[in-house]
């Protein structure tokens, strides 16, 4: 029989997480240095969004920023916490948070994660947390799924796509079903998570909001941020993979879209 969860396996289990992700380059981490060396970060203070394991936090730890982790999953922060020592890792919510005024010189957000903003009310919560975060000048970098890959093309929702890893001996198997709530503007996941340790499979929902890049420039500047960059790629999570010396591309229809904004406004009293 199937167990039905809200949970997050992978963000319950976060050596799952990077089993199943490995990111052994550490892509993600340089892509987003790259970022903010090549637009001008006023500072060194860096808050990590939804920073999962930490290990984008660390990257940028070492590349000499001093980085704040933030996310809401207390396994997810006490397994960063642990393995690096360097960032401070914080719980707080995406959809608002409060971690000082201008206390950050960028803020980034990796992986989708700005996509757990289902509603344009958690989207506005998200960046008036950000200005508020944020001295002026100060850059948002985010990379995420792109919603306009959606419009006409049905090649990922067409079937589900297996996937299989082995983890500390034990053979996992993942079917993911996705799906389009048009009226919500959200791609739907059913996961169903089988192993080869005798578990019943474990069957999970999740969601992304579909953001359409012109959706974002209008809500970015209703928030005081200016669009220096917004394009599929080449990413981090882009096939071919960015790699250094590459440049932003000039286009916005493939399935990754990555955002750099800079904020122009002094934040709200
Ligand atoms: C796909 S993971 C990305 C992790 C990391 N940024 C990376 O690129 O490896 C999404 C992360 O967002 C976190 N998350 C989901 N909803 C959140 C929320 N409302 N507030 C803060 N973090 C959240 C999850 O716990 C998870 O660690």
């Amino acid at each position: 029989m199937t167990h039905t969860t809200n949970a997050n396996l992978l963000t319950d289990n976060p050596a799952l997480y990077e089993a199943r992700f490995p990111d052994p380059e550490r892509l993600a981490g340089r892509w987003t240095e790259d970022c903010l060396r090549r637009y001008g970060a006023p500072g060194p203070r860096v808050l990590d969004l939804g920073c999962g394991t930490g290990r984008d936090a660390a990257y940028l730890h070492r590349a000499g920023r001093t980085v704040t982790g933030a996310d809401l999953s207390d396994a997810m922060l006490a397994y960063a916490r642990d393995r690096h020592p360097g960032p401070a890792f914080v719980r707080a919510d995406l959809h608002g948070f409060d971690l000082g005024e201008r206390s950050f010189d960028a803020a980034v957000c990796l992986d989708s994660a700005l996509l757990y903003c289902h509603t344009n009310d958690q989207l506005d919560g998200f960046l008036a947390s950000c200005r508020r975060s944020l001295v002026p000048g100060g850059l948002l970098v985010a990379e995420m799924r792109n919603g306009a890959f959606f419009l006409g093309r049905t090649e990922l929702l067409d079937a589900p796509s297996v996937n299989r890893f082995t983890w500390q001996g034990t053979v996992y198997r993942s079917t993911t079903t996705l799906s389009v709530d048009r009226a919500a503007q959200l791609l739907r996941r059913r996961r169903v998570w089988a192993s080869d340790d005798g578990s019943p499979p474990v069957e999970q929902r999740s969601a992304w909001r579909l953001l359409l890049p012109q959706e974002l420039r209008h809500v970015l500047a209703t928030h005081g941020f200016e669009v220096l960059a917004l394009h599929d790629g080449p990413g981090p999570r882009t096939e071919p993979p960015w790699k250094e010396g590459d440049l932003p591309g000039a286009t916005a229809d493939a399935d990754r879209l990555h955002l750099v904004a800079r904020l122009t406004t002094a934040p709200r009293p």
